[in-house]
């Protein structure tokens, strides 16, 4: 596998690949590379000649106060997932590289101005999305894939993205992969290594809302707002959680939805201790 460090490594190797007729897959991460990391790279390499990686903790889409310096790093361990899972190239470039002007300030930004990003987690993230956005753009630009790869784990990312390609004419296809979990249902994370053992226990409180709520929808329940409010009590009964929201939404434009028509997504943000963790699930009526 190459390790490239620098935009000019990557861009001769996609021209080298490109001008052999081949089509090149991408897969963005922040890295501390897990088996839901992995599935995209599964089926980036299922899907494209080649497979790029990027491994890069964005400072712009982290705010105040949020983990940007205590975010998980482990690049030997992540080398050695991407070899194992079959990625061609990992793209690991240090801060400077992606942000020239130095500590990860930048003056130009792309960004959604609809109320798509200030749904959800933009509520309590406002900057965040809008750093997504920059170094997806980027990466798109440096890398220029014929397809990219995300997880439904971040939802609204991954509508967001969506958007973002559609509205800037970015000829990539965008492949969302289902949500990998661990063997008792948490969602897996680069986060649940902050949690503590009690608190891992307390974790599930998330995966059992999203499974209430399937069950709820499987028996018939069309109100959303029913949904929504049986799996905050789920939620409010495990004394280590606070909820920062349960919504159901518009799975396109992520307006809040009342009754589940159409696709709807169903989110939570929900602290445990002081870790912010998110899940959610999809109802197609
Ligand atoms: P990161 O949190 O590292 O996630 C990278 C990709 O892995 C995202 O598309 C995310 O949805 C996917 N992913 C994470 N956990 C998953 C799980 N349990 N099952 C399936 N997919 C999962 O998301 C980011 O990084 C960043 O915002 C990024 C897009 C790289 C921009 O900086």
């Amino acid at each position: 596998m190459i390790v490239a460090t620098t935009v000019e490594q990557v861009r001769a190797q996609v021209r080298e690949w490109k001008s052999a007729g081949l089509t090149v897959g991408l897969v963005p991460t922040m890295g501390y590379l897990h088996e839901g990391h992995a599935s995209l790279i599964d089926t980036a390499r299922a899907n494209c000649d080649r497979v790029v990686a990027s491994v890069f903790v964005n400072p712009t889409q982290f705010g105040e106060g949020e983990d940007l310096d205590s975010y998980p790093r482990d690049f030997e361990h992540d080398c050695a997932l991407l070899e194992e899972h079959g990625a061609d190239m990992v793209f690991h470039p240090s801060v400077d590289e992606m942000y020239p002007d130095g500590g990860g300030q930048t003056a130009t930004f792309v960004e959604i101005l609809n109320d798509m990003p200030k749904q959800l987690c933009g509520k309590t993230r406002p900057i965040h999305f809008r750093g997504v956005c920059t170094v997806v753009s980027k990466l798109f630009n440096i890398v220029t894939p014929d397809k990219a790869f995300f997880g439904q784990k971040d939802a609204q990312q991954l509508a967001i993205i969506r958007r973002m390609v559609r509205d800037l004419s970015y000829g990539i296809q965008i492949v969302g992969c289902p949500i990998v979990r661990e063997e008792d249902g948490l969602a897996k994370s680069s986060r649940n290594t902050y949690l503590s053992a009690e608190e891992r226990a307390a974790a599930l409180c998330l995966s059992r809302a999203v499974f209430l709520g399937q069950d709820l929808v499987a028996q018939g329940e069309k109100s959303a707002d029913a949904v929504v409010d049986a799996m905050v009590a789920s939620i409010q009964a495990e004394p280590l959680a606070r909820i920062d929201y349960v919504s159901a939404v518009d799975g396109v434009t992520m307006e809040p939805v009342h009754t589940f028509d159409g696709t709807v997504l169903v989110a939570m943000a929900v602290y445990i201790g002081s870790t912010r963790l998110i899940d959610n699930f999809i109802v197609e009526a």
